[in-house]
């Protein structure tokens, strides 16, 4: 059988075609989005596995219908770029990668606390311009902080364990904790509390309706002056503009993004030789305590080989209805 992979990268296919050995499938790679104006080079193949910069809204997913696509492999957690909705109605099974490795993208987000706090970024840019000045470089002892995590989910639940491990206070807000979540020794507390207390605020929630610009003027205006703010989750968690609007005032003091409100027209190609056209990102980028990296927090080893076989067992389970199905 012949599965269309869209937005690929060059590391997946070697991990995907390594873990293809045990199922032996036709992988046909393609490094475009899907979306819309691309659907159509998309004929005859029952299952497509997607990323999360391919847009999956109801036009999209209708045409792989009518093309004979009955299942989306996601080779993803999130699926807040899947039209749900839509697919059930057109009786498209949608999968996805529930798991692949909450450490990685937990750890990547403790090296931007620490990163923005001990201001690796310009001390490394300093050194090799023989720079041995220690001048606005001071940081604070992560020590005795309050980190407020919004979701504690699987990677929320990972980075709440780690920062317990530096002698933080961790304080949790999630509206429907696991029992596993329930189980930590951390503070519960509503969204104002997190705001008014935290020290450092890392958003670990899933884009829905509810948590889409989550972070906007009035939310950053009830935080702590200079709190830090780190998002690993989606882009959209955070209302850009007024992102910017609290680092020109001052009132955010850090900020570290692996995720942007417009990443699909960024992230992922070396645009090195272009004219950046997104203003709002350009003007994220003067800013000295500011870190982005291009949604990089999962990519370890572990989690790229992790996605590749469970994408690979997730169609075997959809063709031959025998293993786990991880369906949205
Ligand atoms: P998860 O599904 O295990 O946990 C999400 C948690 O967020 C759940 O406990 C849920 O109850 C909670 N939640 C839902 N609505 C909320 C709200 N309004 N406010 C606060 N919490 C809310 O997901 P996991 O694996 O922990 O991942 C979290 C998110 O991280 C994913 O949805 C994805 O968007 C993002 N992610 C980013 C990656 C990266 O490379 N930057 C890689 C993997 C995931």
């Amino acid at each position: 059988m012949k599965i269309a992979f869209s937005s690929t990268q060059p590391f997946e296919r070697i991990a995907f075609n390594a873990a293809n050995q045990d199922f032996g499938y036709t992988l046909e790679y393609y490094d475009w989005h899907l979306n819309e104006s691309t659907v159509a080079l998309l004929q005859n193949y029952p299952i497509v596995s997607c990323f999360v910069n391919d847009t999956l809204n109801a036009a999209t997913l209708k045409a792989l219908y009518q093309q004979g696509t009955r299942c989306i492999a996601l080779r993803s957690a999130g699926y807040n770029h899947v039209d749900i909705e839509a697919a059930k109605t057109l009786g498209i099974t949608v999968a996805r990668v529930p798991a692949y490795s909450p450490y990685a993208v937990a750890e990547h987000t403790v090296g931007l606390i620490l990163a923005l706090n001990r201001q690796i970024h310009r001390a490394y840019a300093r050194v090799r311009e023989q720079n041995f000045s220690l001048h606005g470089l001071m940081g604070f002892d992560l020590h005795g902080k309050t980190v407020g995590i919004i979701g504690l989910g699987k990677i929320g639940i990972e980075l709440a364990k780690i920062m317990q491990g530096f002698g933080c206070k961790v304080l949790g807000y999630d509206p429907a904790p696991s029992p596993e979540a329930k189980a930590l020794n951390i503070d519960w507390v509503d969204l104002p509390t997190v705001y008014a207390q935290a020290h450092i605020i890392s958003l670990n929630c899933p884009l829905t309706v509810e948590t889409r610009h989550l972070i906007n003027s009035e939310a950053i205006a009830a935080m702590r002056p200079k709190v830090m703010l780190i998002n690993t989750s989606r882009g959209a968690v955070i209302d850009t503009k007024a992102v910017i609007e609290g680092l020109k005032s001052g009132k955010i003091g850090y900020l570290g993004l692996d995720v942007y409100e417009e990443e699909a027209a960024l992230f992922f190609e070396d645009r090195s030789d272009k004219i950046l056209q997104d203003d709002l990102f350009a003007r994220l980028q003067t800013f000295p305590n500011v870190i982005i990296t291009a949604h990089q927090a999962f990519f370890t080893e572990e989690a790229v080989h992790n996605i590749a076989l469970i994408t690979l067992e997730n169609i075997h389970a959809f063709v031959c209805g025998k293993g786990q199905l991880y369906t949205v």
